[in-house]
């Protein structure tokens, strides 16, 4: 199977999609997952794969980037993948997409979802909740609420978990020097905003 022709299908469909889910976060989460599969006895195309395609059915995307399981599983077998491999992957991206909380069932699965995880983290994370919060009209940060109506407070709500529930030590690894890389960025953000005397 051509990963290239994956990766035009992803460009065509997520290349415009701006809340983070788009075309260059897909090829990160491929690459993250490179960086694990030579220690596990998995499926290589069925990861790489998944991690293009994770975030094409999601919820979340808005109508016009979204395609149907249907026509990703024909795009797939038309690529030449087997039917099996083709019901993982599907498996694997429907888990990653609606299910965050839980483990999915194969070794495979849990590669895609610690390396989608990890493009939460460090310099793209923060990049990325930002952008959506913007898109999502949260502020930056409300030094008044502890709530999760603004981005910074995303990172205390989710992204300083993530480390805890990584499945592979790869990914537990890489997760907490990222978690670190964002706290020395909240560090000098704080520094900043106190300075500015800007709370009330
Ligand atoms: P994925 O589907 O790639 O796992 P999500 O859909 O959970 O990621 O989120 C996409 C990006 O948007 C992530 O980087 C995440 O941190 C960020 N994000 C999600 N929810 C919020 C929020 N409430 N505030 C700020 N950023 C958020
Ligand atoms: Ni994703």
């Amino acid at each position: 199977m051509n990963l290239e022709h994956v990766k035009q299908f992803v460009l065509e469909k997520l290349g415009k999609e701006a809340s983070g889910h788009d075309y260059l976060h897909a090829l990160r989460v491929l690459e993250n997952a490179k960086q694990m599969t030579p220690f596990y006895d998995v499926k290589e195309e069925v990861v790489f794969v998944s991690c293009l395609i994770h975030d094409l059915i999601d919820i979340k995307l808005e109508d016009q980037f979204k395609v149907s399981v249907e026509d990703l599983k024909l795009f797939l077998l038309k690529e030449g993948m087997i039917e099996n491999d083709v019901e993982m992957v599907i498996e694997i991206i429907d888990q990653i997409s609606y299910s965050k909380g839980t483990i999915p069932k194969t070794l495979e699965g849990i590669i895609v979802q610690d390396s989608d995880r990890l493009d939460a983290l460090g310099a793209i994370g923060i990049a990325r909740a930002f952008a959506f919060g913007g898109k999502n009209n949260r502020l930056i940060y409300n030094p008044k609420s502890a709530d999760d109506t603004d981005s910074v407070s995303h990172f205390f709500q989710k992204l300083f978990k993530l480390t805890s529930l990584m499945n592979t030590d790869q990914g537990r690894i890489e997760a907490e020097k990222r978690t670190q890389f964002m706290k020395g960025y909240l560090r000098q953000l704080y520094h900043e905003i106190n300075k500015e005397d800007s709370f009330e």
